[in-house]
């Protein structure tokens, strides 16, 4: 006589079948709870075309072209750019925002760095390098000149877009590319 178990247990599978139905309801329960929760902490996607967002503030909050336009020529407004990279926004002097924004990231090891008006240079803190306004290198250690995006306002919103022509400053493909 054979006294051995059976490879398969109708108990065992009506058990797992019951473990299944209790855990895909459970999931679908904590889903549902989940999912307004989460929603929440994703910010919604807001890149337009060509991978463009507007301009926000470091609250993340929307800044009107006419805020910016609002400071004196020449200035140097910095704004959360592209995946948060702080950017500079220039007030060129007829008083038009520049299709050039400058990213606030030093291409030597990464630090930022303030709009020295009076030199009107870029001067990074951290080993001294030096940019002139259009973000070439007038000083190393520095190897590259600062990423730029361009930029376009529209409505009193500013849009700001990844820069894939060639660099302006080299007349080449862009380094960042
Ligand atoms: S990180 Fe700017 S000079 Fe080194």
């Amino acid at each position: 006589m054979d006294n051995s178990l059976p490879l398969e247990s109708p108990s065992l599978s009506r058990r797992q079948l019951l473990n299944f139905i209790t855990g895909a309801a459970v999931a679908a329960t904590a889903g549902a709870a989940l999912y307004p929760a989460g929603k929440f902490f994703i910010p919604p996607a807001e890149t337009g075309a060509g991978g463009a967002i507007l301009a926000k503030d470091v609250l993340g909050n929307l800044i009107p072209a006419s805020q910016i336009l609002a400071e004196p020529p020449g200035t140097r407004a910095l704004v959360a750019g592209l995946a948060g990279e702080p950017t500079y926004l220039i007030v060129k002097e007829d008083g038009t925002l520049d299709s050039i924004g400058i990213v606030d990231n030093c291409t030597h090891l990464g630090c930022t760095f303030p709009w020295n008006p009076m030199d009107q240079q870029f001067q990074c803190p951290c080993h001294g390098s030096r940019y002139a306004p259009d973000g070439t290198v007038v000083r190393g250690p520095a190897p590259l000149p600062l990423k730029i995006v361009q930029v376009v306002a529209i409505d009193n919103s500013i849009l700001i877009s990844p820069w894939t022509e060639n660099d302006p400053r080299t007349g080449e493909k862009p380094w960042w590319l």
